[in-house]
Formats: structure tokens, C-alpha cells, sequence
């Protein structure tokens, strides 16, 4: 762009309100056949993996396809990454060869890194603490079928990982109420929170699901066990945060029911709650690869 630096997609608290609403809206004209016609022809995404996908992988990929540009697939450890090149030097190379870079890893401190010695736009595909990309495609799904998020009532059930600190910033810009029910030692990100009330959202933490959920106008959960999480040993502790039918009940008679997929079917959400009429996940999934398709000609054309 004319300023010359890249326009990456890293977090959601990065942005402006205005900038995420152009993006979504990109998106919803992309998938109803609106979108401008191959405008990231002869363009290359290179999409760096070091947590194993496949909805971001096959999304991005898809996406990239169908706007008339090609991806290349870079899983960690067959690079030399994996050998111990540093995330700077990589950047740096990756920049003369490609005209994006996806990387999805651990740390984000990694993500800043890339993004910092990149010549080229770096997105966000997932850290231990973000995956704003996700949160973007179910804000999509939400007004989808229910409209603005505006005065709604968004409740998170579980772990306070990453999806949820992508969901906290997006109350912050989308003025909805968010509840969030995790145990003690699991609540979300501080500074997530601190951020979205900073931008006059109300973001109540409770350790009580029902609490959490009552009247809700979207019920949210995720894996008990997030990818790299070293505790595998939290069944116990999070079984009171099932998303189960007798819990959604207590929601709004309308509420919708997401997930950001893989689910673990018998925990965190029973099946009659994910194959139930409330449950839009399998639009929630479609809409990555829309959504993407926004970012993507946000950040590239
Ligand atoms: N929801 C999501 O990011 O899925 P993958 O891990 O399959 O990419
Ligand atoms: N919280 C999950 C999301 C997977 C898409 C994880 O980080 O594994």
C-alpha cells in the first residue's frame, strides 16, 4: 500500500472497528458471489504450520484458490525453521519469495516477530492466545442468522483460551455483553478483558456456567484440552462446563450454539446439542474460507 508497510492481520485489539467491518462485509459479498473476480491473481500465500489444522489449512488454501492466487504449504519442522533459523531470518527470505505468510504456532511472540521483519502481510492463524481469523468467521455466522451483535448476549462455557480472548476483542468492537464461565484457574486473558471494558464492553467472568448462559443469545465452547496445552489432565475440572442440553435451556428460546471444531463429542458438548437446530457450526466452519477471503484482499490487493 502507499505507505509501504504491510497490512498484517494479527489481532483484533490491532484494529479498528470500521477496518473489521469492511473485512466481514468483503467476506458476505464474497459468498454470495459479489466479490470482485480473481483480485490476488499471480499472488502467493506461503502458510507456515506448526500445530497441526484442517479448517484454517484447507480454508486459506480454498480461499486463496478461488481468488485467483496459490498457496504454499510450509509445515514446521520440514523447514529449516525446524533446524533453528531464526523466525527473523525467515521472514526476511520468505518476503523475496512469496506476497503473504500465514503462520499459525505457540507463541505469539513469534507472530510479532514474523510480522516485524516481514516485508509482506503476516495473518494470524492461531496462537496460544489468539485466533482471530475463527472469531471473525463467527461473527459472520452470527449476523448470518440473527443479525448485529449489538445489545446481544454472548456466552463462552469452558477453558479461557485462545478463541475466547479473540471473542473478548470482539465484544469490544461489536457492543455486545459477553459472559465467560471457566474455572478459577482457567479464566481468559487479563488483558483481553482490560481492553474490551477499556472499549465499554461489559465482559462478566463467572465460574458459573448457568450464570453465564442465562438468556443468552449465543452459547460458545471449545476443546477442554487446546493444542500444545501441557495439562491434559482437566476432565474433571471442566465437567461442570459441558454444553449440554439441560444448559441450554437456560439460554434465550432462540440462541445459537457454535464451536470452533475439532469438538470432542461426550465432553465439552454432547451430541444433541451439536447436531441440534440451534447448532450453526458447520456454517461457522464454511465461513472461514469466506471470511478469509476478506482478509485476504485486505491485506493483499
Ligand atoms: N477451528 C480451527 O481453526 O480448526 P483447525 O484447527 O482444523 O484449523
Ligand atoms: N483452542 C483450540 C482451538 C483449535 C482450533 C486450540 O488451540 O487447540
Amino acid at each position: 500500500n502507499a505507505s509501504g508497510a504491510p497490512r498484517h492481520f494479527l489481532d483484533l485489539d490491532g484494529f479498528d472497528t470500521a477496518t473489521l467491518r469492511h473485512i466481514l462485509d468483503l467476506g458476505l459479498a464474497y459468498k454470495q458471489g459479489k466479490g470482485p473476480k480473481a483480485p490476488l491473481a499471480g499472488k502467493m500465500l506461503a502458510m507456515i504450520f506448526e500445530k497441526p489444522s484442517t479448517r484454517t489449512r484447507v480454508s486459506f488454501e480454498v480461499g486463496m484458490k478461488q481468488l485467483g492466487g496459490d498457496v504454499i504449504m510450509l509445515a514446521a519442522g520440514d523447514t529449516q525453521l525446524g533446524r533453528g533459523e531464526t523466525i527473523a531470518d525467515t521472514a526476511r527470505v520468505l518476503s523475496r519469495f512469496v506476497d503473504a505468510v500465514m503462520i499459525r504456532t505457540n507463541l505469539p511472540e513469534k507472530l510479532t516477530e514474523l510480522a516485524k521483519y516481514a516485508d509482506v502481510p503476516v495473518i494470524n492463524g492461531l496462537t496460544d492466545q489468539s485466533h482471530p481469523c475463527q472469531v471473525m468467521a463467527d461473527v459472520m455466522t452470527f449476523e448470518e442468522h440473527r443479525g448485529s451483535l449489538k445489545g446481544k448476549v454472548v456466552a463462552w462455557v469452558g477453558d479461557g483460551n485462545n478463541v475466547a480472548a479473540s471473542w473478548i476483542h470482539a465484544a469490544g468492537h461489536f457492543g455486545c455483553e459477553i459472559r465467560l464461565a471457566c474455572p478459577d484457574s482457567l479464566m481468559p486473558s487479563r488483558a483481553a478483558v482490560d481492553w474490551a471494558r477499556a472499549k465499554g464492553a461489559s465482559v462478566v467472568l463467572t465460574t458459573h456456567p448457568a450464570e453465564a448462559v442465562a438468556g443468552a443469545h449465543l452459547v460458545l465452547t471449545d476443546t477442554w484440552v487446546s493444542m500444545g496445552c501441557q495439562d491434559s489432565n482437566r476432565h474433571e475440572l471442566l465437567e461442570p462446563y459441558q454444553v449440554n442440553e439441560a444448559l441450554m435451556a437456560k439460554a434465550a428460546p432462540d440462541a445459537l450454539f457454535m464451536h470452533c471444531l475439532p469438538a470432542h463429542r461426550g465432553e465439552e458438548v454432547t451430541d444433541p446439542v451439536m447436531d441440534g437446530i440451534q447448532s450453526v457450526v458447520w456454517d461457522e466452519a464454511e465461513n472461514r474460507m469466506h471470511v478469509q477471503k476478506g482478509i485476504l484482499t485486505w491485506c493483499l490487493a
